[in-house]
């Protein structure tokens, strides 16, 4: 029986009220954003649909991060342009970051009604009325305040198992090359109280993993407006969600090289549930390009922070993201960025080639000089890497045992289920009668780089 207090995360699916489509592009933040907005869209009356052509309301959550992010989202308001041709009386919106980057000269879109940027989501229901009555509507104002903390995101991904909290917004890193401290503004952390009532919202539905997000969580630090000498740091806030459910797991991204201290390392290694995985962000393995990137740590400084996670963290996972071809990049910097590849041997990696970002400090500063076709080709290079390299720590789990938590069933068979380990490795195993949600150990039969092929011990 459902508990009376039980605050409900799930969509409500009413096709008698007004109905509204949510695309999302970009990263976790904003697929966490697109909750956020689903719930002030439900406060207004407004019910989830799944089909274009469906919807009175259609909003696109969008990313700036590359051109080819922005490519994708244009190209679906072609999309959205037809569905208003077809049925009068739509409304379209585009939301995020992209919102915030091209302001009016979206708005000139003739298939967009609506420019909302991130810290804007609670005017939404104002600006989809006022559309009726007024024509085309923008609110593109950042805040410093801003945090959406008292709004219980409605969780539209269906897996029920896995859910992200965002614990703040925002980055003050002006790292040359990037978008992110523009469309997004200056870093806020929200209050820790409404994170730790979050999470525990989640739990009670049934939620086994909470992810803790943010640009840079490393940065996290809330001081109490009424008593400011008490401050809650990033490790501090992991040890408060890690103490709500032992069985409950916890990981978080994105940890910044500058910022990750050693006390986020000891606190995970005293909580068990919180997950042996850190996403740290490498960009370059060469010091003139990390320079160039303002990204304020050095080859050295990075090596370091990887060799105490090896200390203190013996069996945690280690992924990062790079950029290949950024301004004046030569082959001898490349090299280096593969050479740190090979001394890190990461579990994974996401991989970009310099996209240039206009308004960055990097469009202002530097030349994007290299060519195309050798971005291209530096990228392939590494992905090559990185898929060996995948595919050995892969292969050093074939024997071993892991505790999975079960997300669904895989994509090719019912009858097989899929989890991750904490080190955030993907496994698939015939189902022997669990579902989705339950802790099974795993013994891993054989690998792939990206799957672990197991069958449950017990
Ligand atoms: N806050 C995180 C990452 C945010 S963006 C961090 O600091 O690590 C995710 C990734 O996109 C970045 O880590 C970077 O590798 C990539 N990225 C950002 N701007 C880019 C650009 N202009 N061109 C190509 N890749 C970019
Ligand atoms: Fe962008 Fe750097 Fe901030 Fe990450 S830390 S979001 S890469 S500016
Ligand atoms: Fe993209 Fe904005 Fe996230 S630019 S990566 S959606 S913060």
């Amino acid at each position: 029986m459902k508990r009376p207090d039980l605050v409900s995360v799930k969509p409500l699916l009413d096709g008698s009220l007004p109905q509204v489509y949510i695309e999302t592009y970009g990263c976790q933040m904003n697929v966490n954003d697109s909750e956020v907005v689903l719930s002030i869209l439900q406060g207004a009356g407004y019910s989830l649909c799944g089909e274009i052509g469906k919807a009175d309301l259609i909003l696109v959550n969008t990313c700036s991060i590359r051109d080819n992010a922005e490519q994708r989202v244009l190209g679906r308001l072609d999309v959205f342009r037809q569905e208003k041709l077809k049925r009068k009386g739509i409304v379209v919106g585009v939301l995020g970051c992209m919102a915030e980057r091209m302001k009016e000269d979206l708005l000139k879109n003739p298939a967009v009604d609506i420019v909302a940027g991130p810290d804007a989501y609670r005017d939404l229901p104002r600006l989809v009325a006022a559309v009726k009555s007024d024509g085309k509507q923008i609110n593109t104002i950042l805040s410093h305040e801003e945090t959406y903390a008292d709004i219980a995101p409605v969780r539209m991904d269906q897996n029920g198992v896995s859910a992200y909290i965002s614990i703040m917004r925002g980055c003050n890193n002006v790292c040359s090359y990037c978008i992110v401290p523009y469309v997004r503004g200056a870093e806020r952390s929200r209050d820790p109280r409404s994170i730790v009532k979050e999470a525990e919202t989640l739990i009670q539905n049934g939620y086994m993993e909470i992810n803790l997000l943010g640009q840079n969580v490393d940065s996290y630090l809330w001081e109490d407006p009424v008593a400011p000498s008490e401050k809650v740091n990033f490790a501090r806030l992991l040890e408060m969600v890690a103490q709500i459910d032992s069985k409950v797991r916890v990981r978080f991204s994105t940890s910044h090289p500058k910022d990750m201290s050693d006390a986020v390392l000891h606190t995970m290694s005293g909580y068990p549930n919180i997950c042996s995985h850190i996403h740290l962000p490498v960009q370059s393995g060469s010091n003139e390009m990390l320079e160039k990137m303002n990204r304020k740590y050095t080859r050295e400084g990075y090596l370091e922070r990887i060799a105490k996670i090896r200390e203190i963290l013996p069996d945690c996972a280690v992924t990062t993201d790079v950029i290949v071809g950024f301004c004046g990049e030569s082959e001898e910097d490349y090299a280096k960025t593969i050479s740190l590849f090979e001394e890190v041997k990461y579990d994974g990696a996401y991989m970009f080639y310099y996209s240039e970002r206009p308004g960055t400090k990097a469009s202002r500063h530097f030349k994007d000089d290299v060519p195309l076709d050798v971005k291209t080709e530096r990228l392939n290079g590494i992905i090559a890497l990185q898929n060996r390299h995948s595919l050995e720590n892969n292969q050093k789990c074939v024997g071993h045992r892991y505790e999975v938590l079960i997300e669904g069933t895989s994509k090719r068979s019912d009858a097989e289920l899929v989890g991750r380990t904490p080190q955030n490795k993907t496994c698939v195993f015939p189902a022997k009668g669990h579902k989705a949600g339950e802790y099974v150990t795993v013994e891993v039969l054989s690998c792939t780089s990206a799957t672990l092929i197991s069958e449950i011990v017990d």
